[in-house]
């Protein structure tokens, strides 16, 4: 099995976007720039979702505009529908992601929809972004827990998973939005969903509310997983997922999978001071 693991650093979109205080576009610039010299492949810098539902992804064009571009990087963005998704080519996104939910009150509060209609409403973004060669990711939130609905089923992930990648998804990330999983709820999840898509078609995307969320990577890596996303300084929450709090720090995955052998490409020191940046931009800090 590989032992290089690919970090998706989600701080611009994810780490920013539940923020009261809205942070200059200028700022956001700056982050994303330091991230760039950090080693990542991917970058999550904004979404392309309505600024009454999200006013902190208001200016996602503007931050487009203003980010240094490095070769080798991806530069992605949220597009929950077509408004989004050609807004975000507009803006020149090397790559954008639908995102769903394994469980229906979260679909109704996150994007206004039943989890099957939004299948069908991520149908022609895919196919429209496949036929420009746009790479299109796919999200599951709730993948063990709902804030609306409580326990979500392991086939409920399964079936949504099924879906976003049968669709052309190259890749379906696992969201436990709320960060109540356990290595115990996230590995149950994973061989329901293991036997839908494989391992190296997923990616792990853990909050760290209760402080499990590096268990829980270390349980899907040990579940063949090499995909993981996290945000720089633990940034982060989901606006429609009250109590939620950041993405497990980038910083800290990057440790663990060093201390485990895993290769991630990653420039530590960079990270750090990108980390010490990413801080300065939350209220609480
Ligand atoms: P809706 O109100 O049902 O949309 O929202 P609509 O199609 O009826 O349109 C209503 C208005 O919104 C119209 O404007 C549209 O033009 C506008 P009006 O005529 O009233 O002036 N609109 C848009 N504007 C800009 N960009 C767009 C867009 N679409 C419509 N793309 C919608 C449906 C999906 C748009 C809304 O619910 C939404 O924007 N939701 C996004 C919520 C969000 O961003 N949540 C956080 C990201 S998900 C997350 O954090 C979880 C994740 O990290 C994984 C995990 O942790 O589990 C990924
Ligand atoms: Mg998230």
């Amino acid at each position: 099995m590989s032992d290089f693991v690919t970090l998706f650093e989600m701080g611009p979109r994810d780490g920013l976007q539940n923020e009261k205080r809205l942070i200059p576009a200028a700022d956001k610039i700056r982050l994303v720039d330091m991230l760039s010299d950090c080693g990542f492949a991917k970058i999550e810098v904004t979404s392309f979702v309505s600024p009454k539902w999200v006013p902190q992804m208001a200016d996602a064009a503007e931050v487009m505009a203003g980010i240094r571009r490095r070769p080798g990087v991806a530069y992605t963005a949220l597009t929950p529908n077509m408004k989004g998704y050609e807004a975000a080519r507009a803006a020149r996104a090397d790559e954008v992601a639908v995102f769903g939910s394994a469980s229906e009150g979260f679909s109704q509060k996150n994007i206004n929809c039943s989890i099957a209609e939004s299948i069908e409403r991520f149908r022609p973004v895919i196919e429209a972004a496949l036929a420009d060669g746009i790479p299109v990711r796919g999200y599951v939130s709730c993948v063990t827990d709902c804030p609306y609905d409580g326990a979500v089923p392991p086939e409920a992930v399964a079936r949504v998973a099924r879906s976003l990648f049968e669709l052309g998804c190259y890749e379906v990330s696992l969201g436990d939005t709320i960060g109540a999983g356990t290595p115990e709820t996230i590995a149950r999840m994973l061989d329901a969903v293991l036997a839908a898509v494989p391992a190296d078609r997923l990616a792990g995307h853990y909050h760290d509310t209760r402080g499990r969320a590096l268990e829980n990577i270390a349980v899907s890596l040990d579940k063949g997983l090499r995909t993981f996303d996290a945000a720089v300084g633990g940034l982060g929450g989901c606006p429609y997922a009250p109590g939620a709090k950041g993405n497990v720090a980038t910083e800290a995955v990057a440790r663990l999978l060093a201390d485990r052998g895993f290769d991630t490409g990653l420039d530590l020191d960079r990270l750090t001071d990108a980390a010490a940046y990413a801080r300065t931009l939350r209220e609480d800090r």
